[in-house]
């Protein structure tokens, strides 16, 4: 039977994370090895799409991307072609330009489109299906905040870096008897904290669902002197919050469709510490910033980088349009954007994984 979709486009929107390229790869090599479609790639992501700004990807173009962090499509969190920012007659004002990308499609004889992104991408994503476009989006953030996949492709890579660095402020922390402190990503979910902390063995693990107090921190430290361990490792989430208080806001980007940029709780927390504990023990505070978003993906994130990027073309091929690939147990699955959107995925407090950290004697700060 001969295949209704000749021409693909992909883009890659929002936020960066390891396993974008292996994405693009695999996408491009099942579309061309195994379906001969045209493959096309959209720079920084709907801009690209709204200024026609496209290169054409061959085998070649993708080969030896693997491994290689970043994405060469580029990205953009900042549009948002629904409600874009352009200029009529002199005037800054906010437009619904999805019609121009449309069109471009059609022009370029591009019949679908593989949308690679989290929240605020796959939201546009839906909203290009309601409008009769071919999508098929991927879920990506390095947060693993996106409600019905298991998990998104990036986060693997983020909580290796994580925890990679858990391990190393152990060895300076021990040496010098101090308390560190490592403040991650992750929006308004702790699952980058709850996990590297598990797995680097924090003392003290701290996530929005969760509110904290200090003094229980302080509690659980001076425990530990008490048993001769004369440091501690806390993870503080971005988006961690003191009882009664809302999370510290790093800066706000006007003119991105989600403005807010958490950071900095975990100096404050550092203030806050230093305040109780006096002079007794002293207290360093590391932000790991956008190293968790850089580098090379890592096996569990090659892999699935891969399985979602086969799965979306082969969903096309299916023409299951408006869906997202997921991962549900070991197997790749599909779920309909509109069953996505607007449900994010946060750590359960009362949660399986919650509960193991505290039976190994972890401390959320709540008691
Ligand atoms: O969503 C991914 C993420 O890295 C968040 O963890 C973080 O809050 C945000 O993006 C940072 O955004 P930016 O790259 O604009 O600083």
């Amino acid at each position: 039977m001969e295949n209704k979709i000749k021409k693909i486009g992909i883009l890659t929107g929002g936020g960066d994370c390891p396993g974008l390229n292996a994405v693009i790869r695999a996408v491009t090599k099942t579309a061309i090895n195994k379906y001969k479609l045209e493959v096309v790639g959209y720079k920084f992501g709907y801009r690209g799409l709204y200024r026609n700004d496209f290169v054409k990807l061959e085998n070649k173009d993708v080969s030896g991307l693997l491994h290689k962090g970043g994405t060469i499509l580029f990205s953009s969190n900042k549009d948002n072609l629904f409600n874009y920012n352009v200029v009529e007659n002199g005037k800054k004002i906010k437009k619904d330009v999805s019609d121009v990308a449309v069109e471009n499609m059609k022009k370029e004889g591009v019949d679908a489109l593989v949308i690679i992104g989290g929240d605020g991408t796959l939201t546009s994503a839906r909203d290009f299906a309601r409008k009769g476009v071919k999508v098929i989006g991927v879920p990506k953030t390095i947060d693993n905040d996106l409600a019905v996949t298991d998990v998104t492709f990036g986060f693997n890579s983020a909580i290796t870096t994580a925890r990679e660095a858990l391990d190393k402020l152990h060895t300076t922390a021990e040496s010098h008897h101090r308390i560190m402190i490592l403040e991650v990503m992750g929006r308004n979910a702790g699952w980058i904290a709850l996990e590297s902390g598990i797995a680097g063995s924090a003392d003290v693990i701290l996530i929005p669902e969760i509110p904290f107090e200090p003094e229980n921190i302080i509690k659980k430290i001076n425990g530990r002197h008490k048993r001769g361990k004369l440091f501690s490792i806390i993870v503080v989430a971005e988006g961690a919050k003191f009882k009664n208080k809302e999370a510290v806001v790093s800066k706000i980007v006007k003119d991105s469709p989600d403005p807010i940029r958490l950071g900095g709780i975990g100096n404050v927390l550092m203030l806050e510490l230093e305040k109780l504990v006096g002079k007794e023990h002293e207290i360093r505070n590391t932000v790991l910033g956008h190293l968790q978003r850089g580098g090379a993906p890592v096996t569990f994130d090659r892999i699935l980088s891969t399985r979602y990027g086969v799965k979306a073309v082969e969903l096309m091929m299916d023409e299951r349009y408006g869906n997202m690939v997921i991962l549900k147990g070991n197997k790749m699955h599909y779920a309909h954007l509109e069953n996505v959107i607007g449900r994010n995925k946060n750590v359960n407090p009362e949660g399986e994984l919650v509960r193991a950290a505290r039976s190994v004697g972890v401390s959320f700060g709540d008691e």
